[in-house]
């Protein structure tokens, strides 16, 4: 009787594991099988030429990266899971959230980090509601920051009523945004957006949401003092940052599509394969992380062999190239760099006490009738047409739900948000003259646009 009841007990959970893992499986493997080379869009990165932030020194903890000969022999930075539960431990307590004096709308103040976990209000559960104040800036200005292949109100596209929602969480409210109220509230403090080319576009929404779209004069490219500079020979630097000199607020954006750190094979070699550290964060987030105030990570559609292969890139974990077989198929590789970086950064947070980090769930694309890269498209142009609520309690991005389980890094969850708004995306529409006629980009989303109510979100939640 007793094995019995036991047995029960222990079958359900593992049923429930195994079910959730097959739709994990199943959910992973449908996103490798549409991979939009979103590197079609943005040229190839190549890897960066030697920087000052491109060879961290992994055994110092140093702010100050020092430059190797490129012996990229990882000594320490492997996560050791039974040290980050004890980092965990130890600072468990720690009255991280009462620090944030600009955060408002929040009742932790008792820094009760159990409370606070239970109290927080799920932004993904609502709907959206048509609402005339939107867009929150013009996508006809905003030049200085948002790049033209994204400024949907430059191409032949005529309908743009997707530029008039809002997203109203079920059980939250979120304050009107209001640029100079947010400009005041990040005084002195610096947002980091790092992550693929989504990533840019939510650096770049929050840039137009926080200039109105309007010329500004006032704000500085702060780009050098993060060594981000363009190279010789490179299309572009490897990120933005912008100040806003009134309020001394910093918004930057590094690209790092794995969130992994890329270190070139071999220095001296332009062709060199680039080792892909799964279990180390990118160099860039070591070195300015103490500067941080806010963290918005994401990474999803570069895990797919075609965009791995091309840019060369050579999975190592622990400083060494993979052996292991399971932890080599995509998804495995994905789970495990998420895991990985979510308990760097958290365990990095108890050393950090003015940081928020949130970890983006995937932005969803829609490609109907084929895929990127075979005549699929997304060309409804009517808001809402699937519906324009979300029920569920759980994210739809469980790879990213689960591994910010048990941290204190945040989870900014649009997945489900957004997989109601395919009438967001660039679809086939171009600049004229420019862009790759046939082609649809149902990955990236014109500005004005969705990534704005990503940042509506984010700005809620700090
Ligand atoms: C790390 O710092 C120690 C001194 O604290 C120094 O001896 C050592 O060379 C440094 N390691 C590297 C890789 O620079
Ligand atoms: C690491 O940092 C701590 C505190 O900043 C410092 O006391 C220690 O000497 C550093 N260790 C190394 C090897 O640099
Ligand atoms: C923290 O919250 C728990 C559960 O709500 C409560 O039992 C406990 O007394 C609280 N501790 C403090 C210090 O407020
Ligand atoms: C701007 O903010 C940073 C902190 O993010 C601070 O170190 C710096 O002193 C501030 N600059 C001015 C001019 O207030
Ligand atoms: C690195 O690349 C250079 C230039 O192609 C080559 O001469 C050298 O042999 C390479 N080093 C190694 C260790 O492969
Ligand atoms: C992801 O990795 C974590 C930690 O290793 C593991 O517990 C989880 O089952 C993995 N999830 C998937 C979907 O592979």
């Amino acid at each position: 009787m007793k094995g019995g009841y036991n047995y029960k007990l222990i079958g359900k959970p593992i049923s429930f594991t195994l079910a959730a893992l097959v739709f994990t499986t199943i959910l992973l493997w449908a996103w490798e099988k549409n991979p939009f080379a979103d590197s079609l869009l943005l040229p190839r990165q190549r890897f960066p030429m030697p920087s000052i932030d491109f060879f961290g020194d992994f055994s110092n903890n140093s702010s100050k990266p020092m430059k190797t000969n490129g012996n990229i022999e990882g000594k320490d930075l492997h996560l050791n899971t039974a040290e980050d539960t004890k980092v965990i431990e130890k600072f468990g307590t720690a009255p991280i959230d009462s620090m944030y004096a600009f955060s408002p709308g929040m009742h932790e103040s008792n820094g009760n980090a159990t409370s606070f976990q239970t109290k927080v209000c799920n932004y993904a559960k609502g709907r959206w509601v048509a609402d005339n104040r939107r867009p929150l800036y013009s996508g006809f200005k905003c030049k200085q920051w948002l790049s033209e292949m994204w400024a949907c109100r430059l191409t032949q596209r005529t309908d743009f009523s997707f530029e008039g929602y809002r997203w109203k969480p079920a059980n939250c409210e979120i304050p009107d945004f209001e640029r100079s109220a947010f400009l005041r509230r990040m005084q002195d403090k610096t947002i980091a957006f790092i992550g693929d080319s989504l990533g840019r576009q939510q650096f770049q929404s929050l840039m137009c949401m926080a200039t109105g779209g309007e010329e500004s004069p006032e704000v500085e490219n702060v780009g050098k003092e993060y060594g981000l500079v363009k190279r010789r020979g490179a299309i572009r630097p490897d990120g933005w940052a912008y100040r806003f000199s009134n309020t001394n607020t910093t918004i930057l954006y590094y690209w790092s599509a794995s969130l992994c750190d890329l270190v070139p094979l071999n220095i001296s070699d332009r062709a060199s394969d680039i080792a892909m550290h799964l279990d180390r964060p990118p160099a860039f987030l070591r070195q300015y992380l103490h500067r941080f105030d806010v963290l918005v990570l994401n990474t999803g559609h570069h895990w797919n062999r075609g965009k791995i292969n091309g840019n060369r890139w050579v999975m190592h974990v622990n400083g060494k190239p993979n052996q292991e077989k399971m932890r080599a198929e995509i998804g495995n590789a994905k789970n495990f760099t998420v895991y990985s970086i979510t308990r760097w950064v958290d365990s990095q947070l108890p050393s950090h006490p003015r940081l928020k980090a949130f970890f983006r769930t995937i932005s969803p694309r829609h490609f109907f009738n084929g895929d990127w890269n075979t005549g699929g498209t997304c060309d409804n142009t009517t808001p809402l047409v699937g519906g324009s609520e979300v029920v569920q309690e759980g994210s739809s991005d469980s790879v990213i739900e689960g591994a910010l389980k048990g941290t204190k890094v945040k989870l900014l969850d649009i997945t489900a948000i957004s997989q109601l708004r395919d009438e967001g995306h660039i679809s086939h529409y171009t600049i004229r003259g420019k862009g790759n006629a046939g082609t649809s980009d149902c990955l990236h989303w014109c500005l004005p646009g969705i990534p704005d109510a990503w940042n509506e979100l984010l700005v809620a939640q700090i």
